[in-house]
């Protein structure tokens, strides 16, 4: 059945507990705050949760630096009320995927306080040592401007230890057999708490070749299949959606020939390539970028997203590129971060213009793979540039025009709420969007219900229609007899086009699904198609009988 591989046809949702719901009033969101939100979730449509790390942890990368893998945050609740929350979600018909971030610890996990306090820990080896400080100690930095080194001298061991991102974040011998049957073990323990698969956080860096001698990593990919079979043993409808910027020409290594690696990817080259689109109009290197993230096993899936909760990485497009995206996006050097990206939400990248927006989530939402949102995108939420790198972007979740936004009842919430400006809570909140038929939330919950009634984007192959206008993207996906065309302008000016669906008679009729609008072709097969400024249409090709001719295995 199709609905078994269910992420190639999902919509899936992340969040952070942290700052999405305060059940208790303490400031600090929580599990029984975010089970509260879940019919909220359920109403939007969307039927995946992405959970950012809620392990403890001292929370110096935002608990991308966990000290103890099998418990929870006691701010954010128990696991009893972790447990109580994943079965709201069954029982909703919504997923699970949690953050697994295994290339590093903390510092204050105590296999690494037990490593570097003893040479015969058992656990000295779980981490990366070097007698002398190596040679590239200075190279491969994820963080410039912040993070000075790879390799860290620690007083208590005497030693170098290796650590690829920020200093107290110890990165893990992955290629231990010792650490990787804990990975195993922490896969198991959650996959047994009801989640249902691991955004797996920095996958190149996990599986590559680690150690003061290296100096070209190789990277171990007989990993992820041992990953993916324990998971698929355990539960077999879980998966890996990796963290991987990496490059187009490596992606069949990271699924797999045979699609026996990882399920997921989140496709960076496109993302990047997109920003460059809206921000100049010139949709070529976006379709450059899909060609070439083309290939991909049956089973596998991108995901496609705008922005989540890192900077926006514009690292692989060319200096003029970049150029255009930040003199469009991001102008100002307090907008920008390591060299590479912007740290802005999307809609004050965007001008607060609720037409760009849908623009930007209809195309995004339109491409081959899987939407993945960000809580508060579908209000439109902005961003506080006064707090340090990414955590301008990583504000409390807007509720209502109740003081702190109606996140939490303290007056000291754990991330200031956005109180200032057009983005401000009193604008910019959920119970004021829910009562507006026009409102970004609820124009987003059609857009979600029309994704899903789609499944030919997920599954299908598509073809990119030529020759359309610069500025014009029109995509036809095929899959069982079926087709959707969407077509988007992403010029600020109106244009007209002349298309040839390219498929037959079965092409000569279109049906606009999100508006009552229809249009057939003339003579010689060809729509004309009236496209305002920043218009976007989603037509399904030959009529509505679609769910006839549909077949569910
Ligand atoms: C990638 C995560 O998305 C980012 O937020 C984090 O800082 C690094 N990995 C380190 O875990």
């Amino acid at each position: 059945m199709i609905s078994d591989l269910w992420y190639k046809n999902a919509v899936i949702y992340c969040l952070s507990v942290e700052t999405f719901m305060d059940s208790n009033g303490d400031g600090v969101g929580d599990f029984e705050g975010l089970s509260r939100r879940l019919d909220y979730l359920a109403g939007l449509g969307v039927n995946a949760i992405w959970l950012m790390p809620f392990q403890v942890s001292p929370g110096k990368d935002d608990g991308y630096d966990v000290a103890d893998y099998y418990n929870i945050d006691p701010r954010y609740g128990t696991l009893g009320d972790f447990v109580d929350f994943t079965h709201g979600c069954k029982q909703r018909g919504i997923r699970v995927l949690i953050d697994l971030v295994v290339n590093h610890t903390s510092d204050q996990h105590p296999w690494f306080q037990s490593a570097r306090s003893d040479p015969n820990s058992p656990y000295r080896d779980w981490y990366l040592w070097s007698k002398k400080k190596p040679a590239n100690a200075d190279e491969g930095m994820i963080f410039p401007g912040v993070q000075e080194s790879t390799w860290t001298y620690d007083e208590k061991a005497g030693q170098y230890y290796f650590h690829r991102f920020y200093e107290f974040q110890p990165d893990l011998n992955t290629a231990n057999p010792h650490v990787q049957a804990e990975i195993l073990k922490i896969m198991g323990f959650w996959i047994q708490l009801g989640v249902c698969g691991f955004r797996m956080d920095a996958v190149p860096f996990v599986i590559a070749e680690k150690g003061a001698d290296i100096k070209k990593p190789k990277e171990q990919f007989e990993m992820l299949r041992t990953f993916r079979e324990f998971l698929q043993w355990r539960k077999g409808d879980s998966i890996i959606l990796g963290e991987a910027n990496i490059l187009p020409k490596d992606n069949i290594k990271y699924f797999g020939d045979d699609g026996d690696r990882i399920q997921m990817m989140f496709n960076f080259p496109v993302n990047q390539s997109l920003f460059y689109a809206l921000a100049s109009g010139d949709t070529e290197p976006m379709v450059a970028a899909l060609e070439q993230t083309r290939e991909k096993p049956h089973t596998a899936q991108f995901g496609m997203f705008l922005r989540n909760h890192d900077e926006l990485d514009l690292g692989r497009l060319s200096e003029d590129q970049r150029q255009a995206v930040f003199a469009a996006f991001g102008p100002e050097k307090h907008m920008q971060l390591y060299d590479r990206g912007i740290r802005r939400r999307l809609a004050p990248m965007l001008g607060g213009d609720q037409r760009r927006l849908e623009l930007a989530y209809s195309l995004m939402f339109s491409l081959p793979g899987t939407p993945v949102i960000r809580y508060g995108d579908e209000i439109g939420m902005g961003d506080d540039l006064d707090l340090p790198e990414r955590n301008c972007a990583r504000t409390p979740m807007q509720w209502s025009d109740e003081p702190q936004g109606g996140f939490t009842t303290s007056d000291k919430p754990v991330l200031p709420v956005i109180s200032k400006g057009p983005f401000g809570f009193e604008h910019i909140n959920v119970a004021e969007q829910r009562r507006d038929p026009e409102s970004l939330l609820n124009w987003m919950e059609r857009l979600i219900r029309m994704r899903k009634e789609a499944p030919e984007i997920g599954w299908g192959d598509y073809t990119v229609l030529d020759p359309v206008k610069p500025g014009v993207l029109a995509i036809r996906y095929d899959w069982r007899n079926n087709s959707v065309l969407i077509v988007h302008n992403l010029k600020p000016e109106p244009v007209e086009i002349h298309l040839d669906v390219g498929c037959g008679e079965h092409g000569n009729l279109l049906i606009d699904i999100a508006d009552s609008e229809s249009s057939e072709a003339d003579g010689k097969g060809r729509h004309r198609l009236l496209l305002e400024a920043h218009a976007y249409r989603w037509f399904r090709v030959g009529g509505l009988d679609y769910l006839l001719r549909r077949t569910e295995l």
